[in-house]
């Protein structure tokens, strides 16, 4: 098990590049399973999360060649199989969106409830109503789903929640079902709109993706094509918060800021300079900082991939504010070690905790829980004074490509062993 090994309160300097996002290149890996014709997706992030998809694709029977760094084509001529393989499928989300990919190509699909980071309850149940409203019937037997569907019918789904990856593969699933499917209170994300584009170059009619509504035209088939994956907003979004957090100046590459205009509006309250150009941010801190409130939201709202970092980030700033986790019920718990830092934190309830700051964090050895508490500790550990051990480095490997060699290279002091 790897480890990182940080030594904290230096202030970090210089240029920073942006990975392709995590949550969109996902998809995209999924959606290539929609056609039997090769799919290359390029600025593919190099992190777990992607390679355990690889692994379930190949285990499908999908054939995926490594063009070159960050670059793959995969070609699904044939789908030998309609099981997602459990064993993989409990260590990732995203797992659930090849559902969709696998009942149009099989007719039927048999998986496990889908692992990933444990931040609350996460049901399927979205996708099992979305399913059946195409046509499809569900069963439920000894830990696993069984979906079968000769055939999809389009129909109207209305979501009684706003969810992501739900958006994304009952996307997926409408764009060779016969007839139109209008999806109700959808998730806005980027990722959705960009997926929505590369399936409309595939040949798909899909109309409305990044809106609420979307309406799809079923088609006959899909034609292969290039999926290039937009850069990571969340990645951007944690450097910008460190960058705040650590009295440094950053210059942040290849990123999109119009994704983010959520939180640098909130940086920019927090007293930060922010410069923004097409593809880059350039962040200055001069070390006073203002707390400010902050309540996660569905994009175009502050992320609750961010809520972690910008938690970080309050313990070093002046005040006493509420932070407001909306989406996830689980998504606080991770606190209960930068407590341990020294950070002033009261839970209120299991969606909201008070921070009062500025606190002095001190370094301490840790577990890292998820992807994104994981990427929090590590930038606590970078404001602490003194040593951090960073354990279960694999949670943080799972979202962010070799996270310490980019972070070494503008100054942290951190070491993998
Ligand atoms: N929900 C339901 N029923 C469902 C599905 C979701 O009630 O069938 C609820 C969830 O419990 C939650 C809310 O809907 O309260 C929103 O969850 P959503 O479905 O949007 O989350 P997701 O699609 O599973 C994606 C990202 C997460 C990110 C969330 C929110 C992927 C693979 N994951 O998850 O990313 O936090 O959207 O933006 O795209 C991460 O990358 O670290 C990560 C956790």
């Amino acid at each position: 098990m790897n480890q990182f090994i940080i030594r904290g309160g230096r202030k970090l300097k210089g240029v920073i590049e942006v990975r392709g996002a995590k949550n969109a290149a996902l998809k995209a890996f999924a959606a290539a399973l929609l056609t039997n014709k090769p799919v290359t997706i390029k600025n593919v992030p190099e992190v777990e999360d992607i390679k355990r998809t690889i692994e379930l694709l190949r285990r499908l029977g999908a054939e995926i060649k490594r063009l070159r760094p960050g670059e793959y084509q995969v070609t699904a001529r044939e789908v030998n199989s309609s099981v997602i393989d459990p064993g993989i499928a409990k260590r990732l989300r995203a797992s659930i969106s090849l559902t969709a990919p696998l009942l149009v190509r099989k007719g039927k699909i048999r998986f496990p409830h889908p692992g990933g980071c444990v931040i609350g309850e996460r049901p399927i149940d979205i996708f099992l109503d979305g399913y059946k409203a195409l046509g499809a019937k569900v069963q439920y037997k000894r830990g696993l789903y069984d979906i079968n569907a000769p055939k999809l019918k389009g129909d109207k789904l209305v979501f009684h929640t706003v969810s992501v990856t739900g958006t994304e593969t009952m996307m997926m699933a409408a764009t060779m079902a016969e007839g139109t499917t209008v999806l109700k209170n959808c998730a806005c994300e980027p990722e959705i709109e960009s997926l929505a584009e590369f399936l409309n170059q595939c040949g798909a009619n899909i109309k409305g993706a990044g809106t609420p509504y979307i309406t799809i035209e079923g088609v006959k088939k899909l034609r292969g094509g290039t999926y290039e994956t937009i850069p990571d907003r969340i990645e951007a979004g944690s450097l910008a918060i460190l960058a705040a957090a650590s009295n440094s100046n950053l210059l942040i590459k290849n990123c999109n800021p119009e994704h983010l205009d959520s939180l640098l509006s909130l940086l920019r309250k927090v007293g930060v300079s922010i410069k923004t150009n097409k593809n880059s941010i350039r962040i200055r801190s001069s070390g006073r900082l203002k707390a400010v409130h902050i309540k996660t939201h569905e994009y175009p709202g502050f992320p609750t991939d961010l809520q972690a970092p910008f938690c970080v980030l309050l313990t070093q700033a002046e005040g006493q504010v509420l932070v407001h986790e909306t989406i996830y019920e689980g998504r606080l718990s991770w606190t209960e070690e930068l407590k341990r830092m020294g950070a002033n934190i009261l839970n209120l309830d299991p969606h909201r905790i008070e921070i009062k700051g500025p606190t002095v964090l001190k370094g301490r050895n840790m577990e890292s829980p998820d992807i994104r508490a994981g990427m929090a500790y590590l930038m606590a550990a970078l404001c602490a004074k003194g040593k951090s051990v960073i354990n279960n480095v694999y949670q943080i490997d799972r979202g962010y490509e070799k996270i310490e060699e980019r972070l070494q290279k503008i100054g942290a002091d951190i070491k993998r062993i």
